[in-house]
């Protein structure tokens, strides 16, 4: 091994950050730990600013209407502040499953996620959904068991539970005593203490934390609890593996927390494991090559396009991970997938309440660049060097609208704003034969938001018309003769996709499998890289 030529400044700055998100099923209180995350990191002064924000939002976004409608966050923001000596980049994640791909590209740019359950519900679909994304790129995870305060299931059942669906080993870091209205705290099995619980308590007290399990002041401050308490952690430290950082930083191995967001009870000790555990910024395969993140040649790349952050702005945010090097106000960059190169000025960061100008970032680091329509998801930018960062695919989609108008002269609107809305990623867009446009989504909701923002955006009333189309396919053929008879006979199954890939559009899982197998010459992928142009 040669020794690092990084300069020392740089890795020393990378060193410090930790960029996670939370994932959770809705409603498991992923917004509520966000907040006392930053209450706790000092981003905040009041609790209530992220939920006061989220309605805010509400009031003022008219095409989050629905979301308002449906009491849901559709939207995913990225807020920053310093914890001891450290910066946290925290990303929301929408939590509705319709927004699936939208969580799963904002997960191609954390290094950790924080996962919360439900004591009293355990793992939930979208837990498991998110946490198999999660492990697509191994991305070390911590538990939250949150909502303590109240009846819930049996620790040891949950623990079971996350074991055995989750299919990841759970080494408990706090252990809980009690629950509901006898919920009395959590011991904390690596620093051998009981850290008793005061519902809503900011700041722990000394008189909070008692050393030692065999101290009498247990016996005496929890008479009723203490033993199972103690038969409990023998059982645990009998049964269960201890922490072991590696396997945790390989995402083999959770460590688990237990406590109760709402009440600011084992936030403090999620922040801890982030500085303490979580990795910072690691290497990314850029097709060519793998990136450090100290390296000093900046490079990054665009996982989020947003539409609206602001209202009164009516503008387009790209989100961009910094992948290497640092970023410095004006500095020149080559757009790598369009081959020119473009300032970077007045580029954001994300406080929690606002957005401020950003003048300085490192790996690990996401900024808002100013989009007019240059930068799509997975675009690269560097100084200079022509590499792409991988991993953030299109998925097929599962539904299909086809897009008609009630005013045909408004054709030319309807066709902008479906291309926009597609690079930004809220909807997939395929031409068919004839210039039909055909809309591609997980989630049925996918489809209310893009109405809606075409009718507010663009001024467009469209409707969305059933297709017999199940699945689609991006295509690659060997050569250019085998591509045209196929397109000859299929034509009628044919489309294009925003970057003009052709698409086979199958009627059903039969209508695909007999096609494959008469064109064994032609790749059927379910699957497409961001910027990849297929031959
Ligand atoms: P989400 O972002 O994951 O969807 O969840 P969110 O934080 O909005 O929390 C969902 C509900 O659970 C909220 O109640 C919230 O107050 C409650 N909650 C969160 N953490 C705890 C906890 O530790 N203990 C208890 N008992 N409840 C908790 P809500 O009634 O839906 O909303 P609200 O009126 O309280 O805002």
């Amino acid at each position: 091994m040669t020794t690092t030529p990084y300069p020392p400044e740089l890795l020393r700055d990378v060193e410090k950050r930790r960029t996670f998100a939370i994932i959770s099923h809705p409603d498991a209180g992923k917004t509520t730990l966000t907040e006392k995350l930053l209450l706790f990191g000092g981003a905040i002064q009041l609790a209530g600013t992220v939920k006061a924000r989220k309605s805010a939002r509400h009031a003022t976004s008219d095409w989050m209407e629905v979301e308002k409608q449906r009491g849901i966050s559709v939207t995913s923001s990225v807020m920053q502040f310093e914890y001891q000596g450290h910066t946290i980049n925290l990303l929301d994640t929408p939590g509705h499953e319709d927004f699936s791909e939208d969580t799963y590209r904002v997960l191609t740019a954390v290094d950790a996620a924080v996962m919360v359950i439900d004591a009293a519900k355990g793992v939930e679909v979208q837990t498991i959904k998110l946490l198999n994304v999660c492990r697509l790129r191994n991305t070390p995870i911590i538990t939250f068991v949150n909502k303590m305060d109240r009846e819930v299931r049996d620790p040891f059942e949950l623990m079971a539970e996350i074991e055995d669906v989750l299919k990841i080993s759970c080494a408990p870091v706090t252990w809980p005593i009690g629950m509901g209205k006898t919920f009395r705290g959590v011991y904390h099995l690596l620093q051998d203490q009981v850290l008793s619980f005061v519902p809503g308590e900011e700041k722990r007290s000394h008189a909070g934390i008692i050393k030692g399990i065999a101290n009498p002041e247990l016996d005496q401050r929890f008479p009723l609890e203490i033993r199972q308490l103690r038969d409990d952690v023998e059982l645990i430290e009998g049964a269960s593996p201890p922490f072991d950082l590696d396997a945790f930083l390989a995402g083999q191995q959770s460590p688990v927390f237990f406590g109760s967001g709402i009440n600011n009870f084992g936030v403090q000790e999620i922040l801890q494991s982030l500085i303490d555990w979580a990795p910072p910024p690691q290497a990314r395969d850029a097709t060519a090559r793998m990136v450090q993140p100290a390296e000093p040649a900046f490079t990054g790349f665009v996982f989020k396009i947003q539409a609206n952050m602001d209202p009164k702005h009516r503008d387009r945010i790209a989100f961009f991970r910094i992948c290497s090097g640092r970023y410095s106000a004006g500095m020149k960059v080559r757009h790598v997938r369009a081959g020119r190169d473009m300032k970077l000025a007045n580029v954001l960061t994300f406080m929690a309440n606002e957005r401020v100008i950003m003048d300085d970032g490192v790996a690990g680091d996401i900024v808002g660049i100013h989009n007019h329509g240059q930068l799509q998801i997975g675009d690269t930018l560097t100084e200079g060097e022509s590499l792409s960062f991988k991993g953030i695919p299109y998925f097929s989609p599962e539904m299909f609208r086809v897009a008609r108008l009630r005013d045909p002269l408004k054709s030319k609107q309807l066709q902008k704003g479906l291309q926009e809305l597609g690079e930004e990623g809220a909807i997939q867009v395929f031409e068919l034969e004839g210039g039909q446009m055909l809309l591609g989504a997980v989630g049925v909701l996918q489809f209310e938001i893009v109405a809606q923002r075409l009718k507010d955006e663009y001024k467009v009333d469209a409707i969305f018309e059933s297709a017999d189309i199940h699945t689609a396919r991006w295509l690659s053929y060997p050569d250019e003769l085998t591509r045209r008879n196929f397109e000859y006979e299929q034509a009628m199954r044919m489309g294009k996709d925003i970057d003009g890939n052709p698409v086979y559009l199958a009627s059903s899982r039969y209508n695909l499998a007999v096609t494959a197998e008469k064109w064994p010459q032609v790749t059927f992928h379910a699957t497409r890289e961001h910027g990849q142009v297929l031959s």
